[in-house]
């Protein structure tokens, strides 16, 4: 009783469910993961360990909430798509994204000694997270393919940055010599330059990395739109349908 009269505190919260029969997708990202790689020494333009490491978190969070079907990661982010039907903390925007992103940041320090045995974590790494609902696969895939594109153009960029940068150019010099140049010129100044054939770099490098489930039927549903490329153990790397 003697909580009664502080009860109205309550009408203050405001309702956030998301929109019903849409697929929920949480994106997250490394906060200041632009200081936290070069304070940690990742590898560039690309570091394996610490993109391992990110899909084994991927990997925790499939476990973890079932209702995520597919997930698909780049550099220091991360895309969850739940599915349509999903009753997850009955749809509250702010449960949903908070206990996403607060235990993918949990897995990430967790597992870090796996990934970086000889490599003091030097401070806690944290993730930040949005929540947007999409009505349709096409939709869906845009998305996914927005993301994918994303990568491809990072990565094509970065790997022509470290390879000139590697080569003894300043990194001014690297990125005037880049400014305005279109993809099949990036292609051809690392073939003529670093006999790099950009298409036979790692897939994960190029395309992202993307974790599901094989024997839901909703997974099936949303991989109808990708193409995956190879196989790992429950990982795959996939290409998104789409040219760009
Ligand atoms: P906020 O997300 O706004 O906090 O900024 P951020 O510093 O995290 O940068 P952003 O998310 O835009 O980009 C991720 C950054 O992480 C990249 O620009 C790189 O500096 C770094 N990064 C991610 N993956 C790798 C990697 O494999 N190797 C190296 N060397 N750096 C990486
Ligand atoms: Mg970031």
């Amino acid at each position: 009783m003697a909580n009664s009269n502080y009860e109205y505190v309550k009408s203050f919260e405001v309702e956030d469910r998301l929109m019903p029969s849409t697929w929920i997708v949480v994106r997250i990202d490394g906060c200041h993961f632009h200081r936290f790689s070069e304070d940690h020494e990742f590898d560039k333009p690309n570091d394996e360990r610490a993109l391992n490491l990110m899909n084994s978190c991927a990997m925790a969070m499939l476990e973890e909430f079932p209702d995520i079907v597919f997930a698909y990661g780049v550099s220091d982010e991360y895309s969850f798509i739940l599915k349509k039907t999903s009753q997850l903390y009955e749809r509250r925007a702010s449960k949903i994204l908070s206990l996403t992103v607060s235990f993918f940041s949990s897995v990430y320090g967790f597992m870090w000694k796996e990934f970086f045995p000889n490599k003091k974590l030097k401070y806690p790494p944290y993730f930040d997270g949005r929540v947007v609902c999409y009505p349709s696969a096409k939709i869906l895939q845009d998305y996914l393919a927005w993301r994918q594109v994303d990568c491809h153009i990072n990565n094509q960029y970065n790997t022509c940055f470290w390879a000139l940068v590697k080569s003894g150019k300043s990194k001014m010099e690297a990125h005037n010599l880049l400014k305005g140049t279109q993809t099949q010129e990036k292609n051809e100044l690392l073939f003529q330059q670093f006999s790099i054939n950009y298409n036979t770099l790692p897939a994960m490098f190029r395309k992202g990395s993307c974790v599901f489930k094989d024997k839901q039927t909703s997974v099936q549903e949303v991989s109808l739109v990708l193409d995956p490329l190879t196989t790992g153990k429950g990982r795959r790397y996939c290409e998104v349908q789409r040219g760009w």
